[in-house]
């Protein structure tokens, strides 16, 4: 699959099956997490890797669109240590690529992923931070479930030129 090819199909996958994903490939996963680019190449991101099933498990209850993880083997926290930024503010740009990099690798590698958004809604920043013991320096930005895939999803046509302004709106 090219790389054009990749990211025209890429849909979120929200149904797994029960079989682990496999070492290598969440190595790659986190290679092309951090392939990323970031202000400053600041790189700032760390990331938490979770498979313990009672934390998949108490996940949808802190982020309530996240049910997905209660069939998921795998997910990855995306985050940001902001002592390591250049340019203030600029870790949620960062981290978004990062998290597109991951879902990209992922349907790349024939897995299925999904990004659940926490940042910017505090209170499930809070309580993702204290399930997973993160340091006060650090935030979190999003939380990808993956896994084999038990969906198969046509890829979405959202081309819409109108929203191409040239020169000026
Ligand atoms: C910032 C962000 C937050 C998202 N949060 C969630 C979420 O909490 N739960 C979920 O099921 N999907 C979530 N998604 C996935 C979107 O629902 C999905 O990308 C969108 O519906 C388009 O579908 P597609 O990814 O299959 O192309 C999120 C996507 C983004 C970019």
């Amino acid at each position: 699959m090219d790389a054009l090819e990749n990211l025209m199909t890429r849909r979120s996958i929200r149904r797994f099956t029960d079989q682990p994903v496999a070492e290598a490939d969440i190595a790659t996963l986190f290679h092309a997490a951090m392939a990323a680019p970031s202000a400053g190449n600041s790189q700032p991101w760390h990331f938490v890797r979770i498979s313990d099933r009672a934390i998949l498990n108490q996940l949808p209850d802190i982020q309530p669109h996240s049910r997905m993880m209660l069939g998921a083997s795998l997910a990855i926290l995306v985050c940001a240590d902001v002592t390591l930024e250049k340019h203030e503010g600029f870790w949620v740009q960062d981290c978004s690529a990062a998290t597109q990099n991951i879902l990209l690798a992922a349907h790349a590698l024939g897995l299925g992923a999904v990004w659940c958004g926490l940042h910017p809604r505090t209170a499930w920043c809070e309580g993702v931070s204290r399930l997973l013991n993160l340091p006060h320096h650090v935030q979190p930005l999003s939380l990808v479930a993956v896994g084999y895939p038990l969906d198969a999803k046509d890829p979405a046509e959202r081309f819409k030129s109108e929203r191409i302004h040239i020169n000026r709106w």
